[in-house]
């Protein structure tokens, strides 16, 4: 097993920091890629292994990926020519990797398996098969509870030629850009208009991408539209840049905020304002993050961010509704910056984080009392109580989730003496140079291998 040891900081951190290029939008770049009439010039893409599993799977489904220094040169095989893999295919621990595939391989003329490692294997996928069944997929997985889990075989649909599925109206129950990516995809192998509509602002990556690529797709506020009744059937883009991550510049933002900062920036990091509630979070709590030099990098907008000065002292705050959907995967680190405010942070419609990478509603509050926080649990959300001053050092089980091992290495800064935090590798899954990137703003972080 995998730890790493924090020490207490001792000071300010310092320093400037490229972040990895965003997960999300790494993963809508590989795989459509993989659509692409023409061969695709990829940069920024971050070194995860999450990316990493889909950039496996588009090499399965016949694409050929070449590393040319920073860039990737990906040559897909268009919209109509995808081959049918040779082996099952391995999604690891990315809920992205097999839900985005899912939809696409709905409307394949051939059959395929996806599979995952133990944290995907548990994970709901009913919220992609029920209306990719009702598009005409035939999809089959294992039973858990009330619902299908991995390892998933889709088999072709009835349907023959190039239009197998049959376009639907869905309304999603939940707002989750995993399974409208996942129809959309469906979408474009489908015949007649699909509709897609969601009660919260999911993340847009793909109807960008999708849109710049020449895709039959519209979007409305809460609304998709797929029509590909006088498309070509052809998707094709020379070059996607990946902007930086900015669920990974979160924990670095973090850090500087409640350690207090000389000058920590992120440099070209994505502000699409669906992945902006941690902003704007964190503003509401009073903290306060420079957005300098605002320009747009692969149809996204993109800034650099700073946090300069001592620790502010923080308000508590309210992080619910569409800010949680805006925030959804900065709630374990915003919760550990709540642990530092004067006073109770509520986390509500927050009921998703039940089924991440790990029940994060539960492993969070676990971390924040094993530094001596106190917190508390709700259906959908969670109570902190939080208080400035020392932290009690802690042994935190991160329970495999790399959202949980950063938030707790970031609390650790600001405890009474070195803390260890288990269970970390799938840090590399979003953020391989994690602890590097720590190390260079100052931190002290040993990693040990058990
Ligand atoms: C993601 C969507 C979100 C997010 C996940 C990445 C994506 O999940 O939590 O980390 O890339 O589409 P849901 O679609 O389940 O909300």
């Amino acid at each position: 097993m995998t730890s790493f040891v924090v020490e207490p900081a001792t000071g300010p951190l310092g320093g400037e920091v490229q972040v990895p290029g965003d997960k999300s939008i790494g993963h809508r770049a590989l795989l459509f890629s993989l659509l692409s009439r023409t061969p695709v010039t990829l940069r920024g893409l971050g070194g995860g292994a999450d990316n990493g599993r889909t950039a496996r799977a588009i090499v399965q489904l016949g694409a050929t990926i070449e590393r040319d220094g920073d860039l990737l040169r990906v040559a897909g095989r268009g919209v109509g020519g995808l081959g049918a893999p040779a082996e099952p295919i391995d999604c690891g621990n990315s809920g992205t990797t097999i839900r985005l595939l899912t939809g696409l391989l709905a409307g394949q003329g051939f059959t395929s398996t996806l599979f995952g490692d133990e944290s995907l294997s548990k994970r709901p996928m009913r919220r992609v098969i029920d209306p990719l069944t009702a598009m005409g997929a035939r999809i089959a997985g294992a039973t858990r509870g009330a619902d299908t889990v991995p390892p998933l075989t889709i088999s072709p649909a009835a349907g023959g030629g190039r239009r197998r599925l049959t376009g639907v109206s869905h309304e999603l129950a939940i707002a989750s850009a995993q399974v409208k990516t996942a129809l959309v995809l469906a979408g474009l192998y489908a015949d007649g208009r699909t509709t897609i509509r969601e009660p919260g602002p999911s993340r847009d990556h793909s109807e960008r991408l999708l849109a710049a690529m020449g895709a039959p797709i519209k979007t409305r506020r809460g609304e998709v539209v797929i029509d590909p009744s006088g498309w070509d059937g052809e998707l094709a883009i020379d070059a996607i840049g990946v902007p930086g991550d900015p669920s990974s510049s979160a924990f670095l933002l973090a850090a500087a905020l409640v350690v207090g900062a000389r000058e920590v920036g992120c440099r070209g990091v994505c502000i699409n304002p669906t992945r902006t509630g941690f902003l704007d979070a964190l503003a509401a709590m009073g903290a306060s993050i420079a957005i300098d030099n605002r320009r747009t990098d692969g149809g996204e907008p993109v800034a650099d961010l700073w946090v300069r000065g001592e620790a502010p002292a923080l308000l508590p705050t309210v992080i619910a509704g569409d800010l949680t959907v805006r925030a959804i995967d900065e709630v374990p680190i915003l919760a550990a910056v709540a642990a530092r405010a004067h006073g109770t942070t509520i986390v509500a419609d927050a009921g998703e984080l039940r089924v991440k990478e790990s029940d994060r509603i539960a492993t969070t509050v676990s971390m924040l009392r094993g530094f001596g926080v106190e917190a508390e649990a709700r259906g959908d959300g969670l109570v902190i109580e939080g208080a400035p001053g020392p932290l009690r050092a802690a042994r935190i089980d991160s329970e495999g989730d790399h959202r949980i091992a950063m938030a707790a290495a970031v609390l650790a800064l600001c405890a009474d003496g070195p803390s260890q935090i288990d269970d970390v590798a799938n840090v590399a899954t979003s953020f391989p140079r994690f602890v590097e990137v720590m190390r260079g703003l100052g931190a002290t972080i040993q990693i040990l291998e058990d």
